[in-house]
């Protein structure tokens, strides 16, 4: 296959982890004898910095005539002035929104290797295997807003039937593919957005997926499940802000932010016949490990695997990299993030790791 994918490694670890991930996927390509043409483009600060906006037009439209785009972070310290006009994270959001990737898949998943680099007790976290299917596109990211001015300000979480109803949709197909399990959550005790939330997927699964056990759960009630009994969930489906949360609370899980991975799709195809995804780890910028050869590169790489399956349609390839990424932590390797007892590797070496176990396997 010949794929045109493009790289926007952004700011903070970005590059450091899209090299890693890149450098997967040229091994990927040599294994599997595919041809894979990776072009980088600016986003975030770091174009904010080369031509003064988040988003440069030619970085969109390379993104909209890619088989798949595959980011790193946005995101610095120095932009975080509340009186600044542009931030580097309005690049990414209206990348989300261009590129109209609704569907937020975060797999959740604790390597056996892990199960003692989580500060939750190991038999709680071990065998946890679920995804979070969060809303993207709309909600509190995209309502309407009033920055501060004379003493207020506000977000508004606005969703519509339509917007519910197609996550509703991915989330759902989701599930009959694995426990069929489906859980909503929502805080439809207190938010009129939610109240609609909770009755649109109770109708998409009513009506088009009978076989799918639904649960609605709180947020909050949520939060504190997902610690106390991680294994008991199969697909989880929320809107932007609370997926947003929830999935960093997640990555505790798994040990460490570093480790999960993000495939956000839409209805666009590729020249493929595959949804023209936009793949990222779920973990920031992380400036302060930035530039120090230091940063856990398994969430970007394990991107690189969901952008592979989803996109590509490689299955094959995307679960040669993600046994390879098991197989490195079975042998020991552990960024510094993930070390308990273990003398941590740098990102370059973890790296290396994941392409020789490629290349083995
Ligand atoms: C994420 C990030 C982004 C978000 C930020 C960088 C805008 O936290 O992808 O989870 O809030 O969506
Ligand atoms: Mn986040």
């Amino acid at each position: 296959m010949e794929a045109r994918l493009v790289l926007l490694p952004g700011d903070g670890i970005g590059p450091e982890v899209i090299g890693a991930a890149a450098a997967v996927l040229r091994a990927v390509a040599r294994r599997f004898g595919h041809v894979f043409h990776l072009e980088e483009y600016p986003i975030g600060g770091t174009a904010i910095e080369a031509t003064g906006e988040p988003l440069p037009p030619d970085t969109l439209q390379a993104c909209l005539e890619a088989d798949a785009v595959l980011l790193g972070a946005v995101g610095d310290p120095k932009w975080d002035r509340p009186d600044l006009p542009v931030r580097p994270e309005q690049g990414l959001l209206a990348l989300r929104k261009a590129m109209g990737v609704y569907a937020n898949l975060r797999p959740v998943r604790v390597f056996p290797a892990l199960v003692h680099a989580s500060p939750l007790k190991p038999e709680i976290v071990r065998g946890t295997d679920f995804v979070v299917v969060r809303e993207l596109t709309g909600g509190l990211y995209f309502g309407p807003r009033q920055e501060p001015r004379e003493g207020r300000a506000y977000d508004t979480m606005v969703y519509t039937e339509a917007e519910i109803r197609r996550v509703a949709r991915v989330a759902a197909r989701l599930a009959l593919k694995r426990g069929r399990h489906l859980v909503s959550v929502d805080k439809a005790n207190v938010l009129a957005s939610s109240r609609l939330w909770r009755q649109v997927v109770q109708q998409v699964v009513d009506e088009e997926f009978p076989q799918v056990t639904l649960e609605h759960m709180l947020v909050d009630a949520a939060a504190m499940h997902l610690l106390r009994r991680p294994t008991t969930f199969d697909v989880l489906v929320t809107a932007n802000m609370f997926g947003d949360i929830l999935t960093d609370e997640a990555a505790a899980l798994a040990g460490s932010l570093g480790m999960l991975p993000s495939a956000s799709l839409g209805e666009t195809h590729n020249r493929h016949g595959f949804p023209r995804g936009l793949y990222e780890p779920v973990h920031g910028s992380a400036p302060d490990i930035a530039g120090q050869g230091i940063a856990n590169p398994l969430g970007a790489i394990l991107s690189a695997a969901l952008l592979l399956r989803h996109s590509l349609g490689l299955e094959e390839e995307a679960r040669a990299v993600e046994e390879a990424v098991e197989r490195v932590l079975e042998q020991g390797y552990r960024t510094v993030d993930l070390a308990v007892e273990e003398e941590p590797v740098g990102t370059r070496e973890m790296t290396r790791a994941v392409e020789k176990a490629l290349t083995q396997s």
